[in-house]
């Protein structure tokens, strides 16, 4: 059966690491349909607007998108096009996995955790948001709810039941922000219960990120709320390598969608030395939510096995390759 799934190319080095992301798709024979859509910059030059309608709507058909990086442009009170999108969709919960690989220039070689990121939430609702006009004086709210709180944290015990993982932990700032990342904890402590086979544990966010450079085994499964979980999550693609090698899917009750973490890199875009590993690695997540999770696995052995060999990565890993020839090499072990 083939699956149809919506397709943005994005903005930036967004088309190079698609191109090389959909070449490594149809190798492994995953029976996927591009239904290819527009948004952002690409988006707004050829129909005016950064979110076209027919983007959303082809979203809500296909339920799953895989999304290149889109360059949301600065100044002219643009919201972020990500964050509108997790909203439109309500994908409330944000997976990050940090998996070590070795021959990259990480500090550290068995890290293997994944973040779960509150999505539609706290910090970044944009709820409130003020400034004076006089400049001196600028607000915002942070909001979450009971619901929002407990469905995350749900979404995150199950999760590590599905794939075997067998501790979670709670990152909050209970101990100063006690209404809202209080309510977190408090939700995390309840719904732990429910799932004694777990283990669970808490900690106060600035602990937990020295804790994570100093002792990253430690953790497994971390769930934490948006603000939070933005900052950990970079932090965690940090211990294995960087961002070059950090995908995230958003996943809500009707739409998943999956990407890079990254940007759109105007540095290095039209150059070809872009790193597709993040793309990759977010459409072995895609195959996984397909119920493809052998392809997944195969996808991650190869990519780890091109790393190791390290002649033919890209320039941010330490190799001398450029984005075809790290392809070219991922998909020669894939037939
Ligand atoms: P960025 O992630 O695009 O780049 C940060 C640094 O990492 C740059 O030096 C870049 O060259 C490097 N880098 C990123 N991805 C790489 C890859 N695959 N291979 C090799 N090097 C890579 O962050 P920046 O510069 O802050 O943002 C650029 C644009 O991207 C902005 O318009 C921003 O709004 C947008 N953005 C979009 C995101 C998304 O669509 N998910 C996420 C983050 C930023
Ligand atoms: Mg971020």
């Amino acid at each position: 059966m083939t699956q149809r799934i919506t397709v943005i190319r994005g903005d930036g080095i967004g088309p190079e690491i698609m191109k090389s992301t959909l070449r490594v798709l149809d190798t492994l024979d995953a029976g996927l349909e591009y239904d290819f859509q527009l948004a952002g910059v690409a988006a707004q030059e050829e129909t005016g607007e950064l979110l076209p309608q027919a983007t959303l709507d082809s979203i809500t058909e296909n339920r799953i998108a895989l999304k290149a990086p889109l360059t949301t442009p600065v100044g002219g009170g643009f919201k972020s096009l990500n964050v509108a999108l997790r909203k439109h969709f309500d994908l409330f919960a944000n997976v990050r996995p940090a998996i070590s690989f070795k021959g990259t220039k990480s500090r550290y070689e068995n890290i293997d955790l994944i973040t779960v990121r509150e999505n539609t939430e706290g910090a970044y609702l944009g709820e409130g948001a003020w400034t004076a006009p006089d400049g001196s004086r600028a607000e915002s709210k942070m909001v979450v709810t009971r619901a929002g709180c407990e469905r995350v944290v749900r979404f995150a015990f199950d999760l590590a039941r599905r794939v075997g993982r067998k501790k979670v932990t709670a990152v909050h700032k209970a101990n100063i922000l006690k209404d809202v990342t209080g309510m977190f904890l408090n939700v995390a402590r309840d719904v732990a219960e429910e799932y004694p086979d777990i283990e669970f544990n808490d900690l106060i966010v600035d602990n937990a990120c020295m804790q994570l450079v100093m002792r990253p085994e430690q953790f497994d499964v971390i769930v934490t709320t948006n603000l939070f979980g933005d900052i950990i999550s970079d932090l965690c693609a940090g211990l294995v390598g960087g961002l070059g090698l950090a995908p995230g899917a958003n996943i809500g009750k009707d739409v998943a969608m999956f990407e890079a973490v990254h940007g759109s890199a105007p540095d290095i875009a039209g150059k070809g030395i872009a790193n597709p590993c993040a793309l990759l690695l977010a459409a072995a997540q895609m195959l996984d939510h397909l119920d493809q999770s052998d392809k997944a696995q195969r996808l991650r052995q190869a990519i780890a096995e091109v790393i190791a060999e390290g002649d033919r990565t890209t320039p941010d890993l330490g190799g001398s390759g450029n984005t075809e020839q790290f392809t070219d090499a991922i998909c020669e072990r894939l037939v």
